[in-house]
């Protein structure tokens, strides 16, 4: 497989609406680990975004845009990423929907990481629908966005056991915690051939 080290790192921007806590484990991953991708920016789609406090920290251009109009933060979006020459767009905890005419622009440059085993539980509430239906198994899906919701082709996806005294917020730990493994691992996969 080839490298991409230093300059050859892919030109990255991520995605979020929250916490950041994969955007935080992709920086790290991406500066003491071998990740071939250097984040040059981070988008917000909620003003007070913990995660962008991580960008700051880490001197990447973090910057909130109001996605309650869509077409003018995607439009100012498509900008900034062709500013910055940037290949590959990771959604992570990105809460907005992205029109079918943003995703062509970029297509098959943008994935997204989802708390479920897809093609199970797409859209929200994941844990709790993991609960309900009384699952043995749940995980946590990295794939390609496409059109639809959480549909895309999957990239890579991690298992884990569902036990009879967890609860949603245990499921959330130990998904997030799969999370962690999976988004870099889904971007080695992918990288190459972008
Ligand atoms: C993750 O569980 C991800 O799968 C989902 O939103 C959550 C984001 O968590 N899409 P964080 O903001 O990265 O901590």
């Amino acid at each position: 497989m080839v490298k991409l080290i230093g300059k050859n790192k892919l030109n990255t921007a991520v995605f979020i609406s929250g916490r950041g806590s994969n955007l935080n484990n992709l920086i790290y991953s991406s500066k003491k680990q071998n990740l071939p991708i250097k984040i040059l920016l981070v988008i917000s789609s909620k003003k007070k975004a913990k995660g962008l406090n991580y960008a700051k920290k880490n001197n990447i251009k973090g910057i909130y845009l109001n996605f309650n109009n869509r077409s003018i933060a995607e439009k100012e979006t498509l900008k900034i990423l062709i500013q910055k020459k940037i290949k590959l767009v990771c959604l992570a905890g990105f809460m907005k929907i992205l029109s079918k005419s943003f995703i062509n622009n970029f297509k098959g440059k943008i994935i997204n990481i989802h708390p479920s085993l897809l093609p199970k539980y797409r859209g929200l509430n994941t844990h709790k629908k993991v609960i309900k239906n009384k699952e043995r198994f749940t995980g946590s899906t990295v794939h390609f966005v496409n059109e639809n919701l959480d549909s895309g082709k999957i990239i890579i996806q991690k298992k884990i056991k569902v036990l009879k005294k967890d609860t949603i917020f245990t499921i959330a730990k130990k998904v997030l915690k799969i999370e962690h493994q999976i988004y870099p691992k889904a971007i080695k996969k992918i990288a190459v051939n972008l």
